[in-house]
């Protein structure tokens, strides 16, 4: 037997409590049933979102968030500016690109965040900003924009929105989506939520509202004007996705009975253990600075590919991480610790890394980074 220990940056392991409240009947999400049940997600999510504006539910990954969070909000060659640091920054590039949008990028080298006044400057020389994408964690290169600063700049400009894709940080990261002034803010369910992919969240500030009043481009399936009026009556606008709301409620419980405050102190916890652990190893972390407290990139060493790294811990431990993407593939591995993760999962991981690497001839100490992770997570 293979034990299955999932410690990928999403999809994440879902709590045994989430998993049996979704093994409810199907209630009908017209019905009187549901209402409340919707009702309940839209108040935890204002909660863990830190908002009192609309948090839409959306049936779709988080990309669809993303999409929506374009194609409601402006118009064909309205001109934005987008911070890419890694593969999704890219996808905001791409997506931003298919609506017509004018991108103007700032491209940061992987591994770091973007430095704030770089995007001060960039609004400062051009004019006529509409909005302002980034990340909070480029999960791809495990590293967290400041997304307070950024919100701070952003703000100065009244015809700007502030975009803020966090996906994977959701959770994981303090996000103050009215006390910071982030405009619109996207996030997904399998992620630090603890629930199975597919739904996205998006909130959405007045100022964004005010906007999407003249947004002219094309959407049908994502319409937020038509989401944000279902939601006000506890509804959908289509289908709504029953079971994973029913699954969310859940996990809102959980979170809500642990804390926001200590929800985020355990992930900054967890991944420092993991970060030092992997240095006591004789690692190095991809991220230069600012590293995610949802995910680790760590560098293969020389002569190590990276991707044999992620393929034995799988397959000889059953510890399922995930690769590098893109042009880090072969060069990085990556660990989360998010969402339903505690401290015998980064230590897992530091174990499998450990054996990984011995077995692949590289010399550690077994038990070297073990016991740094131990140290910093005993009560
Ligand atoms: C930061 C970030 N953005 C976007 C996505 C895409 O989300 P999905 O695969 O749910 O569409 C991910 C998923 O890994 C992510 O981590």
């Amino acid at each position: 037997m293979l034990k299955r220990y999932l410690l990928a940056p999403g999809p994440t392991p879902v709590p045994s409590e989430v998993l049996l409240s979704m093994a409810a009947p199907i209630i009908h999400h017209r019905s009187p049933d549901f209402l409340p049940v919707l009702e309940s997600a839209k108040k935890g999510l204002q909660w863990l979102y830190q908002t009192k504006n609309d948090v839409l539910i959306l049936s779709s990954t988080g990309t669809g968030g993303m999409v929506g969070a374009v194609n409601n909000f402006f118009n064909q060659g309205d001109r934005v500016i987008v911070v890419n640091g890694g593969k999704f920054g890219e996808r905001w590039t791409k997506i931003c690109q298919a609506y017509g949008l004018e991108v103007e990028e700032i491209s940061v080298e992987w591994g770091y965040p973007v430095k704030p006044e770089v995007v001060a400057e960039k609004l400062k020389k051009e004019k006529d900003i509409k909005g302002v994408f980034v990340q909070a964690s480029e999960t791809s290169t495990g590293v967290y924009h400041d997304i307070k600063t950024l919100a701070s700049i952003v703000k100065n400009y009244k015809d700007t929105l502030f975009i803020v894709d966090a996906i994977s940080a959701l959770v994981a990261h303090d996000l103050r989506t009215d006390e910071w002034g982030i405009d619109i803010m996207v996030g997904g369910s399998q992620k630090g939520v603890m629930l199975p992919p597919g739904i996205a969240f998006v909130s959405v500030s007045e100022k964004a509202w005010a906007k999407a009043e003249t947004s002219k481009l094309p959407n049908f399936y994502f319409n937020f004007k038509k989401e944000r009026d279902n939601l006000a009556k506890n509804q959908t606008n289509f289908t709504s996705p029953v079971t994973l709301i029913i699954g969310l409620n859940e996990s809102l419980k959980m979170l809500q009975t642990e804390g926001l405050e200590k929800v985020f102190k355990r992930h900054e916890t967890l991944a420092n253990a993991m970060r030092k652990a992997v240095l006591a190893i004789g690692l190095e972390l991809f991220p230069k600075e600012s590293p995610s407290n949802a995910v680790t990139a760590i560098v293969a060493p020389a002569g190590i590919d990276g991707q044999a790294v992620y393929k034995n811990l799988r397959e000889k431990y059953g510890i399922t991480t995930a690769g590098g993407q893109d042009r880090i593939k072969g060069k990085v591995f990556r660990i989360a610790h998010l969402g339903y993760s505690d401290r015998f999962d980064v230590i897992t991981a530091v174990a499998g890394i450990e054996m990984v690497l011995k077995g692949m001839g590289y010399p550690v100490k077994l038990g070297a980074g073990v016991a740094v992770a131990q140290e910093l997570l005993m009560v």
